[in-house]
């Protein structure tokens, strides 16, 4: 089998994911995606039954897979998957869309609705980007001086992405979140993210311990799974004060490098095999 894997660095999953490939005597091209010229005209990667995406940056990750989809190259993600993962407006609409259970939501363009929707829905509420990731540039709002001065400093300062306001009711959760892993049509692991910051991200300083994929995680994780195009995705869900799981988020390009010895699941094999799978034309 042909298969290819663009990146950006060498960072710990692709030297995992590598290594699983060369267990299986699959030999992979490595393309850096600082190299990388796509000839719009000129498919240069037919030679390529798969293509596995491990860009650090979200735009470049994006084009890439649209312009290999298009030329009919398999992916791991596809595009699409990318384009609503990479957006938690996409996202979010989607999960409503099919029914997946997610925290209150309400999106806004201009500072003066976004104040209106954000004292509707009442403080606390959560502000994000809606192009983002790593737990950067989050604000959780708690007051109305709060909120005033916060969508002034995202109309004078910020970029594009920042005069969409997306506005998330903010879930009294427990110390700690939940990411599971879901690669095809299974909930392969799932870990507790630990931390006294109400961002527990792992790149926060979140402590991972391992969760154990109950019925409702697994039927939650593939619900939101399915919602985004499903593949080789990371759920982000957290647990409401009176005992529901609410889907946060879901990831795309997905880290687990904290999450194996702590699963006890080997996740580069899984997401190999899935790969693999994927270059054969059978998922
Ligand atoms: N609405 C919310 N209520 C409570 N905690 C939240 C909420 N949104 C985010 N968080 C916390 O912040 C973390 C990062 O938020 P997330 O939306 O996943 O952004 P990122 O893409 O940066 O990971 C989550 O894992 C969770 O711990
Ligand atoms: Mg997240």
């Amino acid at each position: 089998m042909n298969i290819a894997i663009l990146l950006s660095r060498v960072r710990v999953e692709e030297k995992l994911l590598l290594k699983a490939f060369e267990k299986r005597g699959q030999q992979v091209d490595i393309i850096d995606d600082r190299k990388v010229v796509f000839d719009l005209h000129q498919n240069g990667w037919q030679q390529y039954d798969v293509v596995v995406e491990r860009c650090v940056n979200h735009s470049r990750a994006l084009y890439a897979l649209r312009i290999l989809n298009d030329w009919g190259i398999r992916t791991v993600n596809s595009y699409p998957v990318a384009l609503i993962c990479g957006n938690k407006l996409e996202t979010s609409s989607a999960l409503v869309r099919d029914g997946v259970p997610s925290p209150a939501c309400k999106i806004a363009f201009t500072p003066e609705s976004a104040l209106e929707a954000i004292e509707e829905m009442g403080y606390p509420v959560v502000l994000k980007p809606a192009i983002g990731s790593w737990g950067r540039l989050l604000s959780k709002v708690n007051d109305r001086e709060a909120a005033e001065s916060l969508l002034e400093h995202k109309q004078i300062l910020g970029s594009y992405n920042h005069s969409i306001f997306y506005i998330q009711e903010y879930i009294h959760k427990p110390a700690r979140d939940i990411r599971s892993f879901v690669v095809g049509d299974e909930t392969i692991a799932a870990i507790y993210r630990y931390s006294d910051h109400w961002i527990t991200n792992t790149a926060r300083g979140g402590k991972a311990e391992n969760c154990p994929v109950t019925p409702e995680i697994n039927e939650l994780s593939l619900a939101a799974a399915n919602a985004v195009g499903g593949g080789v995705v990371a759920v982000d869900i957290l647990e409401t004060q009176d005992g529901r799981f609410v889907v946060n988020e879901v990831n795309y390009t997905m880290e687990f490098r904290n999450s194996i010895d702590t699963t006890g699941v080997n996740i580069p094999d899984v997401v190999v095999d899935y790969i693999l799978k994927v270059g054969r034309g059978e998922a």
